[in-house]
């Protein structure tokens, strides 16, 4: 695996992994405090009767008064500023005037660029009370991701990441995705390398030192099998069991890492340089 500096090249995707320096660690800190600011600021709003345009809309707005684009506006003619993800869709739901219902589980995935950076977030929301297996799956999908990040430090390698997360749903009957995953950011949307949710330990490219990355598990209340609709976006579960998924975006330090998208309350909680597999981000 190629590894650049990504101050020397070109910001396309090459196949190369880049490494980034101070600059880009300030640049994603503000992309990324915008993407938890603009999903802490949804909370309110995920409620019974809202609809997913409407929340929609909201994020438009809020990154735009932030002097952000919403980065999958546009993307490969995707034309929405967020994807919305209700029960057993996995990933990339399109916002519409379909309805959130009392007892809904919703992911809302956003990606801010500001200033050329890149913030990509999600998390799940619950639409009133939700039944309680619809909430375990939630927390364990939480802290699968955050099992990754703790495992997300120099000296390991991708697989490591995934590994960590296998390990973390362990015994609950959960599918861990492998259909989507993770991947390099920055100045690039989607960008090398690819992060697996599973592993084996110790395959992959090396973590080092500048690389930034998201880690965004999905995890499936039933089988890891998915499909995509017939619209080409919304991926949904094949058994049309629940799933949910959380996003963070992460820059690997010299120790760990640096998570750029923890919300106000992780910020209260966890640590936004994690070094560690003991450190409190695992311990959430
Ligand atoms: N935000 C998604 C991710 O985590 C990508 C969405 S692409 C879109 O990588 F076009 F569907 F918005
Ligand atoms: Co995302
Ligand atoms: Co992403």
């Amino acid at each position: 695996m190629a590894y650049v500096d990504a101050a020397t090249v070109p910001a396309v995707r090459s196949g190369a992994i880049k490494l980034h320096g101070p600059d880009g660690f300030e640049g994603m800190r503000r992309a990324g405090r915008l993407a938890a600011d603009i999903l802490d600021r949804l909370a309110a709003h995920v409620v019974p009767g809202v609809t997913t345009a409407a929340l929609d809309a909201m994020v438009h707005d809020m990154a735009s008064e932030a002097g952000a684009v919403p980065a999958s506006l546009g993307y490969n003619g995707y034309m929405h500023s967020c994807c919305i993800s209700i029960n057993h869709v996995v990933c990339h739901g399109i916002p519409s005037d379909r309805v959130l219902r009392e007892g809904e589980i919703v992911n809302i995935d956003v990606t801010p660029r500001l200033d050329g950076w890149h913030g990509d977030s999600s998390r799940m929301y619950a639409v009133g009370d939700v039944p309680v297996k619809a909430q375990r799956l939630i927390d364990v999908t939480y802290a699968a991701m955050m099992a990754g990040i703790a495992a997300a430090k120099p000296g390991n390698r991708i697989g490591d990441i995934g590994h960590a997360i296998e390990r973390l749903v362990g015994e609950h009957r959960f599918g861990v995705v492998r259909d989507f995953c993770g991947h390099g950011l920055g100045r690039v949307f989607h960008d090398a390398p690819e992060v697996v949710h599973v592993g084996p330990p110790g395959t992959g490219p090396e973590l080092r030192p500048g690389m930034f990355l998201t880690i965004e598990p999905m995890l499936n209340a039933g089988r890891p099998n998915t499909k995509t609709l017939s619209d080409g976006w919304t991926a949904v579960t094949r058994d049309r069991s629940l799933s949910a998924q959380f996003e963070h975006s992460i820059g690997i330090t010299e120790t760990g890492c640096e998570i750029f998208t923890l919300s106000a309350a992780e910020r209260g909680r966890v640590s936004s340089l994690t070094c560690t597999q003991d450190s409190n981000a695992a311990k959430t």
